[in-house]
């Protein structure tokens, strides 16, 4: 017998969305200092919070989840803090996360109190397993458990609405992957219902993988899916949270934005329970290296690194897309001959793209160098020695020199057995062309 109960895709003969493409970026909502924070060993205190909200602001994300307020006093005072300090930009909106339970949702209350702009996002487990193994209970039940949340927040919304607030609903049927869809429809249907939701006040629903167990063609199937049969789909804006269990969270999200998804809830650098939500800088750099604006300021992405590192007390990989310290390296010969070739094209045809061989972004883009991208070991050829000699130090090495030079730079690199810093390279040349004279 099999350990695992394999997943049943969804027939769909006539999927619209293959044949689809990314031209605008999703509405973003940084998660980082909620599932982020979730996920830390040390949790960041109030003013580890406040850096990280306002490099948030910074990047230019305008929907932010900022905490869990009925999970605990600190939860609570930080959102307080944010709110009495006066943090919160007028054109960035808070959002504030809560299980469907009534005392939960009443102290959530009382922390937005004040706020101007604000997402209450509630939920509830929907799928077949936390119903069977969890909660004990049928689709109705998870159904009652929903509508009665969203009725509660009605009333309790008017005060704040009275007062002027900027109020809007977010509900997410947790482990919306792993529900069938039909009941993931009823239950949202019921909750648009609920809330009095209409074209002009939408309700976000916001689909999470929770734990991604599928594919993410047969999620963008379960998204076409349920958008199709979404009676009330006119009043919803639909949202992805997508987490990385199998390594998948990218293409889940990009393939969820083509089945019809209009919002993403991702992290810098994927930060998040388990393996990760999305990452955010990816799934933003992806749009901008195919010519679309993520509407996100990547552009010092160093500094976002240093800040991420530090109040999550995490490291990033090197291999990191866009901004682990590698991306930008290459060792073998035949790749940094090609980068060599790509820049010097770039430089005597003036092209206005970016074309330049095993470098799917300018790295200065990202705030990041030309310097640092040909490194010398025993794997580079000839062109990796002579290049660095152009960029580090100026030096044009004439053509029918780079095999020799190459050849005393490899010798060089095998006799110490790991990389060559540039300045050993440049060493190496004075001793055997200018010193030697
Ligand atoms: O991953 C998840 O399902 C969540 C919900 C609370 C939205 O974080
Ligand atoms: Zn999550």
């Amino acid at each position: 017998q099999e350990k695992y109960i394999p997943f049943v895709p969804l027939k769909r003969p006539r999927r619209a969305w293959p044949d689809r493409e990314l031209k605008v970026p999703p509405i973003w909502c940084s998660v980082d200092l909620r599932d982020g924070n979730q996920a830390l060993i040390d949790p960041m205190n109030v003013e580890e919070k406040l850096e990280l909200f306002h490099t948030l602001v910074d990047i230019g994300v305008k929907e932010i989840e900022v905490g869990f307020p009925s999970a605990s006093e600190t939860e609570y005072e930080f959102i307080r803090t944010l709110i009495e300090g006066g943090h919160i930009p007028d054109d960035v909106t808070i959002q504030v996360l809560v299980q469907a339970r009534e005392h939960l949702i009443r102290k959530t209350f009382e922390a937005i109190d004040g706020a101007k702009h604000v997402i209450f996002h509630f939920y509830n487990s929907t799928s077949t397993l936390q119903r069977k193994v969890v909660f004990h209970t049928d689709v109705a039940g998870v159904k009652q458990i929903a509508v009665d949340a969203a009725r509660l927040i009605r009333t309790l919304s008017q005060p704040a609405l009275d007062a002027g607030m900027d109020l809007r609903y977010e509900y997410s049927p947790e482990s919306f992957m792993g529900t069938e869809m039909d009941a993931a429809v009823e239950i949202c249907q019921a909750v648009i219902e609920a809330l009095h939701a209409t074209p002009e006040r939408k309700v976000i629903l916001n689909l999470p993988t929770t734990v991604e167990n599928c594919m993410p063609n047969y999620f963008a199937d379960e998204i076409e899916y349920f958008i199709e049969a979404l009676p009330s789909r006119d009043c919803a804006v639909i949202s992805l949270h997508p987490h990385n269990d199998r390594g998948e969270g990218v293409a889940t999200a990009e393939l969820g934005q083509l089945a019809g998804a209009e919002r993403v809830e991702a992290t810098l650098f994927g930060n998040g329970e388990r393996t990760g939500n999305v990452d955010m800088v990816t799934l933003a750099l992806n749009l901008y290296t195919q010519g679309v604006d993520p509407k996100l300021d990547f552009s010092d992405i160093n500094r976002i690194r240093d800040v991420y590192e530090r109040v999550t007390k995490m490291k990033i990989g090197e291999r990191q897309p866009y901004v682990g310290e590698l991306v930008f390296t290459a060792f073998s010969g035949s790749h940094q001959d090609a980068i060599n070739k790509g820049s010097r094209y770039m430089q005597e045809s003036g092209s206005e793209y970016w074309e330049v061989p095993y470098l799917p972004i300018d790295p200065a883009d990202v705030g990041r160098q030309y310097e640092p991208i040909i490194r010398i070991n025993s794997q580079s050829g000839k062109g990796g020695a002579a290049f660095v000699m152009q960029h580090n130090f100026g030096f044009d090495l004439p053509k029918n020199m780079h095999p020799e030079f190459g050849h005393i730079v490899q010798l060089e690199t095998d006799r110490v057995g790991k990389e060559l810093p540039a300045q050993r390279v440049y060493e190496l040349f004075r001793e055997e062309y200018i010193d030697a004279d």
